[in-house]
């Protein structure tokens, strides 16, 4: 059974505490929280301060996804905010053995991104350090967008990588998630559904959060 993360970007933050509490009494697994810069992403989202709220009233781990240039100077911050899961982008690392390492020793669980353009063989000399792999299906800087077809492909890839090296990362999906391609995913070796819009413009999240479980 796929873990579901719905992503925080969808929500109403005029109502974000009760946003959260539908998580919470939901069966979703982790609160994806989406930084993005203006730089790496050309959009800007939330940041430390919103994290700091979210987690006094999360019951669930934060996984955290960094759309930022130079994320080693953010980590301790992210980490003090409240992040259990740290994901940077490797097209935003100089030094991507350094930053996992850095993540790790700051006690949070060390993701990747790949942006949709990048292929999954490069992560082959980390693979064995990271816990979660987040293949983008779109472009990252926008909730709504239609996912990318090929990503299925790169699961299954993936997947052949991660066996190869002895790897215990898990597989996260981030863009265009529906109840339509859902089952697909997990199918191909998805172990982590993101959900923004899906959930959050659904008329009822918590409906769709439990079919998205079951897919
Ligand atoms: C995109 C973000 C995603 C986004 C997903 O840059 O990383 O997490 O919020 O939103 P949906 O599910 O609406 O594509
Ligand atoms: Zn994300």
């Amino acid at each position: 059974m796929a873990l579901i993360a719905p992503s925080l970007l969808s929500a109403n933050f005029l109502q974000l505490e009760q946003d959260c509490t539908m998580l919470n009494n939901s069966r979703a697994d982790w609160f994806h929280l989406d930084i993005m810069d203006g730089r790496f992403v050309p959009n800007i989202s939330f940041g430390l301060p919103i994290v700091e709220q979210i987690k006094k009233v999360a019951k669930k781990p934060l996984d955290v996804h960094l759309m930022i240039v130079e994320p080693e100077r953010y980590a301790e911050a992210f980490q003090q905010a409240g992040a259990d899961i740290l994901t940077v982008h490797y097209e935003a690392c100089i030094h991507l053995h350094r930053n996992i390492q850095q993540i790790k020793s700051l006690g949070m669980k060390a993701g990747v991104a790949i942006n949709p353009h990048t292929p999954i063989n490069l992560l082959e000399n980390v693979i064995d350090q990271i816990d979660v792999v987040c293949v983008m299906s779109v472009n990252p800087g926008f909730g709504g967008q239609q996912f990318i077809p090929q990503t299925i492909d790169k699961i299954r890839a993936l997947k052949k990588l991660i066996a190869a090296c002895g790897s215990k990362a898990l597989i996260e999906i981030d863009g265009g998630v529906t109840l339509d391609n859902a089952s697909a995913l997990i199918h191909t070796g998805a172990d982590v559904l993101v959900a923004g819009n899906a959930v959050f413009k659904s008329t009822d999240p918590v409906a769709t959060i439990n079919q998205l479980k079951n897919s």
